[in-house]
């Protein structure tokens, strides 16, 4: 593997959950692939669960991790080419990114969408402008319009917990939020659930979060959350702003709060989410405190999606 952005860098998806799985089981069988190779993890926006687990899977590949939150502690960045750099920004990602391709065997990016110009978040401009100019294979740690890292997880966590002879029934649902969040979560696991190709998939939504079809292709749209959770086998719950709206809230509706009332219309569904989850505005204390939830353990198969994909890199150096 040659970078990690998207499905279209994974050969094959069904592969990559099995070699994520077989980490989970053995940890340290690959301690030597990393050995004397170092990770650059660059954090332009705040993390918890991609910045440690990823650490963690590098440490376990033998590999020395660097993280630098360049957003407080670096030089602001210019990331559009040919501008005359008479304001704000000190330094341009040509030499930002090609310097710590000197650094680093492979590095990580997070980067936030700004949610105010859709063509500029949508062609990826900031993660290309470092895959451009670094030199050296770049992974995503969440891009304006995907979360790879997470997807897989999210993958793997249905795919451990499924054994019956049928494809499960996956709902991705909306549910409400008091900030304008980014549709990376909801486009990447509807990309990744899709590619995978071992679901029944749904997604449910109130009218106008309609999200880019490039990602849902495939999956149902059911505009009424309590028909699309009848019989679901796992609830995977996120909220996102509105793509056709650009960036905005178009809808408070608490209605749309997962609840265990909401839980009786399913096939007793586990609940996923990817977290940080605001209690009591997007899933009630009953839910995430109840037995169909699994955050937690959903949060620790971060490591071993992050272990599954720097190990395919490193293999490819
Ligand atoms: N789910 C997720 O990416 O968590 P962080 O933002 O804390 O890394």
């Amino acid at each position: 593997m040659k970078q990690f952005i998207s499905t279209a860098d994974v050969p094959s998806v069904p592969r990559l959950v099995e070699i994520a799985l077989e980490y989970k089981k053995n940890p340290f069988k690959d301690r030597e692939l990393g050995k004397d190779k170092t990770l650059g993890m660059i954090f332009l926006n705040p993390s918890l669960r991609t910045r440690l687990s990823t650490q963690v899977a590098a440490k376990q590949l033998g590999m020395e991790p660097i993280v630098f939150n360049i957003d407080k502690e670096g030089w602001q960045l210019e990331m559009n080419d040919g501008v005359i750099m008479n304001g704000n920004t000190s330094e341009h990602v040509k030499e930002a990114a090609a310097v710590m391709g000197q650094y680093f065997d492979i590095l990580a990016i997070r980067t936030f969408p700004g949610l105010k110009n859709k063509e500029e978040d949508y062609t990826e401009k900031y993660i290309n402008q470092f895959i451009k100019y670094a030199g050296v294979p770049v992974v995503s740690l969440e891009s304006a319009t995907l979360h790879p890292l997470q997807s897989l997880t999210d993958v793997i966590t249905m795919k451990e917990r499924w054994q019956e002879n049928r494809k499960p029934k996956v709902v991705m649902t909306w549910a409400p939020h008091v900030k304008a969040l980014p549709q990376a979560v909801p486009n990447s696991f509807a990309q990744w659930v899709n590619a995978w190709g071992e679901a029944d998939f749904v997604i449910t939504h109130p009218e106008g979060y309609e999200l880019d079809e490039k990602f849902t292709n495939g999956a149902r749209i059911e505009y009424n959350q309590d028909e699309a959770l009848k019989d679901a086998d796992f609830v995977y719950v996120k909220n996102w702003s509105s793509y056709k709206d650009y960036g905005k809230i178009t809808c408070t509706d608490s209605s749309w709060m997962v609840t265990n009332d909401k839980l009786k219309h399913t096939n007793n569904a586990k609940v996923m989410h990817c977290l940080p989850v605001r209690r009591n505005v997007v899933i009630a204390d009953e839910v995430l405190d109840g037995p169909n939830s699994i955050v937690i353990p959903e949060a620790g198969n971060r490591v071993w999606a992050a272990q599954a994909v720097l190990s395919e890199i490193l293999k490819g150096l």
